[in-house]
């Protein structure tokens, strides 16, 4: 079965370098025989997270909690933002808990600097909810690696994307089958015991 991926661009940027990175690096991952789908957060406008209100009625919030449900893998793309991850990313991963848990997450980050804190923080939030991270990020430095067309023109950073989109597609989809074969056997002790039902 191919490997869902789901891309998310964190940036309010009509014309982000983050969202040409994941757009790069899903249509990547769809030559390797992966299922795609890219969640933008400046269209879909989410609410802001509030606890007591979990599932508001709202179509951008509908769009993205099932494609969170439907994805096997993750490819979280955000702006630096002070050092940090945008507030809509942040916001984004907010609702979400055990529907990351055992599923397998990339990062790419538009910084100019490597936005390694950027992809740090994304990581932490996402260990939190027992999901797994590749150990590896791309960042892209905007105006130095695109063109006026929003074209990447840095080959090292083309391939790195590239080299993203295949090990989240082949490590993907092992980590999400051997945690549902874990969540199907009742015997094993392994941390999916936690999300039986
Ligand atoms: C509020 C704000 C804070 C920023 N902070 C940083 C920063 O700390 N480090 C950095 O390298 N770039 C910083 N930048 C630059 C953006 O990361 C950069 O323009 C990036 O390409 C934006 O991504 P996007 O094109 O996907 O929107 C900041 C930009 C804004 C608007």
């Amino acid at each position: 079965m191919a490997t869902k991926v789901l891309g998310v661009c964190g940036s309010m940027r009509v014309e982000s370098y983050s969202g040409g990175a994941v757009r790069l690096a899903l249509e990547a991952a769809r030559e390797q025989g992966a299922e795609t789908r890219l969640l933008n957060l400046r269209e879909i406008k989410l609410p802001t997270y509030n606890p007591d209100e979990k599932a508001p009625e709202h179509e951008g919030l509908k769009m993205a909690t099932d494609g969170v449900i439907w994805a096997d893998a993750f490819l979280l793309a955000s702006p630096d933002y002070h050092g940090s991850m945008s507030g809509a990313m942040k916001n984004f991963l907010d609702f979400y808990w055990e529907e990351f848990a055992g599923k397998l997450f990339g990062y790419v980050c538009a910084s100019h600097e490597k936005g390694l804190t950027v992809m740090e923080q994304m990581r932490t939030s996402v260990r939190q909810c027992y999901g797994w991270s590749l150990p590896y990020g791309v960042s892209v430095y905007g105006e130095k690696d695109f063109n006026s067309s929003g074209e990447i023109v840095n080959a090292h950073v083309e391939r790195r994307l590239r080299m993203l989109a295949r090990d989240l597609v082949v490590y993907g989809s092992l980590i999400r089958s051997q945690f549902q074969a874990d969540l199907a056997d009742g015997a094993a002790e392994t941390f999916a015991a936690r999300y039986r039902a």
